[in-house]
């Protein structure tokens, strides 16, 4: 009686063991067939042509097929009248690319400043995002912008983050891309291994990457790799974002730069940006800073110059995505 448990015993055993081996092979082969795809898609884009800036035209042609502004302004924390001037003024200044988000609670007054304009529409570039809490219901959250902005269509909408939802809400984004609604997709806060992870699922291959770059977190690896892959590095905080602002604008060597081509700080940095392929959007409701902001073609940096402001990099991350 005791030999038969013992075999019986042994057999179910056995069995699990069996059972966990192949569960085990299975996952490797299916992780391994994954990793497959994901690596030809990748390998696939690496042979798309890079997007080149046009320092002429001061723009850059997206894989979308769309034409962007090399340089915007960006409107975060920037809310009400003070929004509303600041875009104004920005426009006035020559300039055509505006990035905002549900988040920042002022695509209303955006839409209202370029209706008031008076500009064609489409010498316009509006970016806009949504968020992770609206991945749920990516419709609804289209519409929303849609509605507040109020401009017949949006050239670029980002999902804000990775999230909960992220691809399905991208997918929602693509069919408003069908429809003419959105006219460019995009990703903001996606790093190297996100977008292995997310470009194999979805059909249109996005046109722009917007993360936090600046001197001291420069992000020297994940710039090239999407750059490297035909999509455009937008960069937010370009001067550190507030709060650290002066530290970047009165680094020596920035201002040591700056005054060799007397020029500002802050035209340094969005020229070191703009000469690394990385388009810009520096925030401000001064008048006097966007029109400096937008005065950065006129002088270039040295080789030597570039690699000294390279030099600065701390991967100092001023905010937590
Ligand atoms: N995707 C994301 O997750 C994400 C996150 C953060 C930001 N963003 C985007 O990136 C944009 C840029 O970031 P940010 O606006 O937060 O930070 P930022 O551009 O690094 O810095 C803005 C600060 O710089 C000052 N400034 C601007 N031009 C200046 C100049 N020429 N001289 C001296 N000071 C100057 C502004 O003050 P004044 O108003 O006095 O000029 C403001 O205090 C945002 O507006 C937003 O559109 C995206």
């Amino acid at each position: 009686m005791k030999k038969k448990v013992l075999i019986y015993l042994i057999t179910i055993i056995a069995f699990i063991m069996g059972l966990r081996i192949y569960f085990l092979l299975n996952v490797e082969r299916i992780k391994g067939e994954e990793n497959l795809v994901n690596n030809n898609i990748i390998e696939e884009l690496k042979q798309a042509p890079q997007a080149n800036f046009n320092f002429e035209t001061k723009s850059v042609k997206l894989n979308s097929g769309y034409v962007m502004p090399l340089n915007g302004l960006g409107t975060y924390s920037l809310t009400g009248d003070t929004c509303y001037e600041a875009v104004s003024w920005a426009l006035k200044s020559g300039v055509r690319l505006i990035d905002t988000a549900y988040m920042y609670g002022n695509e209303e007054e955006i839409g209202k400043a370029i209706r008031d304009s008076g500009i064609p529409r489409e010498e316009i570039f509006v970016i806009t995002k949504i968020y992770p809490s609206q991945y749920a219901k990516p419709k609804e959250a289209i519409e929303l912008a849609l509605k507040k902005l109020d401009i017949d269509y949006i050239d670029m909408m980002l999902l804000h983050h990775p999230g909960n939802l992220d691809v399905r809400a991208y997918k929602e984004m693509e069919k408003y891309v069908e429809s003419g609604k959105i006219r460019s997709l995009g990703l903001s806060n996606w790093y190297i291994e996100e977008l292995k992870e997310f470009l194999p699922q979805v059909s249109i291959i996005p046109a722009l990457v917007q993360n936090e770059i600046h001197p001291y977190y420069q992000e020297n690896d994940v710039i090239p790799f999407i750059q490297n892959l035909g999509i455009v590095v937008q960069g937010w905080y370009p001067f550190g974002g507030r709060g650290h602002t002066s530290e970047l604008l009165n680094d020596e060597t920035i201002v040591k730069i700056a005054n060799n081509h007397h020029v500002s700080s802050a035209q340094v940095i969005l020229r070191w940006n703009l000469q690394k392929g990385v388009v810009v959007i520096p925030g401000s409701s001064n008048p006097d800073h966007i029109k400096e902001n937008t005065d950065i073609y006129g002088f270039s940096l040295s080789n030597d110059e570039m690699a000294e402001i390279n030099a600065l990099n701390r991967n100092e991350k001023h905010d937590w995505y």
